[in-house]
Protein backbone atom coordinates (compact mmCIF):
# COMPACT_ATOMS: atom_id res chain seq x y z
CA UNK A 1 0.00 0.00 0.00
CA UNK A 2 1.52 3.55 -1.03
CA UNK A 3 1.67 5.89 2.31
CA UNK A 4 0.58 9.40 2.79
CA UNK A 5 3.87 11.70 2.69
CA UNK A 6 3.21 14.83 4.99
CA UNK A 7 6.31 17.01 4.96
CA UNK A 8 7.79 19.44 8.23
CA UNK A 9 9.23 22.18 7.47
CA UNK A 10 10.86 24.32 9.86
CA UNK A 11 12.47 27.69 9.54
CA UNK A 12 15.13 29.84 11.11
CA UNK A 13 15.93 29.39 14.36
CA UNK A 14 14.14 26.34 15.07
CA UNK A 15 17.03 24.07 14.69
CA UNK A 16 17.97 26.48 18.44
CA UNK A 17 14.45 24.73 19.88
CA UNK A 18 15.43 22.94 23.14
CA UNK A 19 18.13 25.80 24.37
CA UNK A 20 16.69 28.97 22.50
CA UNK A 21 14.89 30.73 25.14
CA UNK A 22 13.05 27.72 26.86
CA UNK A 23 10.41 30.34 29.06
CA UNK A 24 8.95 30.80 25.75
CA UNK A 25 9.56 27.83 23.36
CA UNK A 26 9.56 24.56 26.00
CA UNK A 27 12.96 22.47 26.34
CA UNK A 28 11.97 20.12 23.37
CA UNK A 29 14.51 19.70 20.69
CA UNK A 30 13.80 19.59 16.96
CA UNK A 31 15.06 15.49 16.91
CA UNK A 32 12.73 15.46 19.69
CA UNK A 33 9.93 16.67 17.90
CA UNK A 34 10.61 14.22 14.75
CA UNK A 35 11.09 11.07 17.28
CA UNK A 36 7.13 12.58 18.68
CA UNK A 37 6.03 12.52 14.91
CA UNK A 38 7.49 9.77 13.60
CA UNK A 39 5.97 7.48 16.53
CA UNK A 40 2.48 8.96 16.23
CA UNK A 41 2.58 7.89 11.93
CA UNK A 42 4.03 4.68 12.89
CA UNK A 43 0.68 4.43 15.06
CA UNK A 44 -1.68 6.09 12.75
CA UNK A 45 -4.54 3.93 11.33
CA UNK A 46 -3.77 4.64 7.74
CA UNK A 47 -0.02 4.16 6.62
CA UNK A 48 1.74 7.95 6.48
CA UNK A 49 5.21 8.67 6.15
CA UNK A 50 7.45 12.40 7.78
CA UNK A 51 9.86 14.22 6.65
CA UNK A 52 11.31 16.54 8.58
CA UNK A 53 13.29 19.85 6.90
CA UNK A 54 14.71 23.02 8.44
CA UNK A 55 16.70 25.68 7.07
CA UNK A 56 17.95 29.14 8.34
CA UNK A 57 17.10 30.32 4.84
CA UNK A 58 13.96 31.55 3.38
CA UNK A 59 15.10 30.66 -0.06
CA UNK A 60 15.70 27.00 1.67
CA UNK A 61 11.99 27.32 2.72
CA UNK A 62 10.93 28.11 -0.48
CA UNK A 63 12.93 24.97 -2.72
CA UNK A 64 11.43 22.93 0.43
CA UNK A 65 7.83 24.14 -0.20
CA UNK A 66 8.60 23.92 -4.42
CA UNK A 67 9.84 20.24 -3.56
CA UNK A 68 6.44 19.31 -2.23
CA UNK A 69 4.65 19.65 -5.18
CA UNK A 70 3.18 16.72 -6.63
CA UNK A 71 4.61 14.95 -4.25
CA UNK A 72 3.68 15.43 -0.77
CA UNK A 73 0.19 14.70 0.88
CA UNK A 74 0.41 17.57 3.35
CA UNK A 75 2.66 20.01 5.18
CA UNK A 76 3.58 21.43 8.75
CA UNK A 77 5.31 24.35 8.78
CA UNK A 78 6.52 26.37 11.19
CA UNK A 79 7.83 29.79 9.65
CA UNK A 80 9.99 31.18 12.36
CA UNK A 81 10.09 34.69 11.97
CA UNK A 82 9.50 34.01 8.37
CA UNK A 83 5.57 34.18 9.03
CA UNK A 84 5.18 37.21 9.90
CA UNK A 85 7.44 38.79 6.27
CA UNK A 86 8.22 36.16 3.89
CA UNK A 87 5.73 36.78 0.67
CA UNK A 88 8.16 34.35 -0.96
CA UNK A 89 7.17 31.40 1.63
CA UNK A 90 3.58 32.56 0.82
CA UNK A 91 3.69 32.34 -2.67
CA UNK A 92 5.31 28.67 -2.39
CA UNK A 93 3.04 27.96 -0.24
CA UNK A 94 -0.43 28.89 -2.52
CA UNK A 95 1.96 27.91 -6.21
CA UNK A 96 2.59 24.46 -4.66
CA UNK A 97 -0.87 22.93 -4.02
CA UNK A 98 -0.38 21.05 -1.01
CA UNK A 99 -2.56 21.71 2.30
CA UNK A 100 -0.72 23.15 4.49
CA UNK A 101 -1.22 23.90 8.57
CA UNK A 102 0.80 26.60 9.52
CA UNK A 103 2.47 25.77 13.54
CA UNK A 104 3.39 27.79 15.94
CA UNK A 105 5.02 27.01 19.87
CA UNK A 106 4.33 29.64 21.16
CA UNK A 107 1.07 31.72 20.99
CA UNK A 108 2.11 34.73 18.82
CA UNK A 109 -1.16 36.62 19.40
CA UNK A 110 -0.12 36.99 22.74
CA UNK A 111 3.13 38.35 22.26
CA UNK A 112 4.78 41.50 20.26
CA UNK A 113 2.55 43.09 18.11
CA UNK A 114 4.89 42.07 15.15
CA UNK A 115 4.12 38.84 15.68
CA UNK A 116 -0.11 38.79 15.76
CA UNK A 117 0.08 38.87 11.61
CA UNK A 118 1.03 35.98 9.50
CA UNK A 119 1.44 36.36 5.96
CA UNK A 120 1.13 32.82 6.01
CA UNK A 121 -2.49 32.22 7.41
CA UNK A 122 -4.81 33.16 4.32
CA UNK A 123 -2.88 30.25 1.95
CA UNK A 124 -3.17 27.62 5.25
CA UNK A 125 -5.61 25.38 6.29
CA UNK A 126 -5.47 27.06 9.47
CA UNK A 127 -2.86 27.59 12.26
CA UNK A 128 -2.26 26.37 15.55
CA UNK A 129 -0.61 28.24 17.60
CA UNK A 130 0.39 28.20 21.30
CA UNK A 131 0.25 24.60 22.27
CA UNK A 132 4.05 24.01 22.42
CA UNK A 133 5.54 21.15 20.13
CA UNK A 134 2.37 19.50 20.84
CA UNK A 135 1.25 21.57 17.95
CA UNK A 136 2.80 19.46 15.49
CA UNK A 137 0.97 16.45 17.07
CA UNK A 138 -2.15 18.55 16.26
CA UNK A 139 -1.58 19.03 12.69
CA UNK A 140 -0.25 15.53 12.16
CA UNK A 141 -3.63 13.92 13.60
CA UNK A 142 -5.82 16.31 11.44
CA UNK A 143 -4.18 15.09 8.40
CA UNK A 144 -4.18 11.29 9.25
CA UNK A 145 -8.07 12.14 9.83
CA UNK A 146 -8.52 13.58 6.45
CA UNK A 147 -6.53 11.23 5.06
CA UNK A 148 -8.69 8.25 6.36
CA UNK A 149 -11.41 10.07 5.03
CA UNK A 150 -13.56 11.58 8.37
CA UNK A 151 -13.45 14.45 10.67
CA UNK A 152 -11.72 14.07 14.00
CA UNK A 153 -15.06 14.51 15.45
CA UNK A 154 -17.42 12.93 14.00
CA UNK A 155 -20.95 13.30 15.06
C1 LIG B 1 7.51 30.95 16.22
C2 LIG B 1 6.96 32.37 16.48
C3 LIG B 1 7.70 33.39 15.62
O1 LIG B 1 7.20 34.71 15.89
C4 LIG B 1 9.17 33.38 15.92
O2 LIG B 1 9.86 34.27 15.06
C5 LIG B 1 9.76 32.01 15.82
C6 LIG B 1 9.01 30.89 16.39
C7 LIG B 1 6.88 29.92 17.18
O3 LIG B 1 7.00 28.72 16.89
O4 LIG B 1 6.28 30.27 18.20
O5 LIG B 1 10.89 31.82 15.37
O6 LIG B 1 7.17 30.58 14.90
Amino acid sequence: MTSYLVVVINGPNLNLLGTRQPEIYGRTTLADIETALQTAAQKANVPVEIEMFQSNYEGGIVEAIQGCRGRADGIIINPGALTHYSIAVRDAIAACDVPTIEVHLSNIHAREEFRHHSVIAPVAVGQIAGFGADGYLLALSYFTARFAGRALVEG
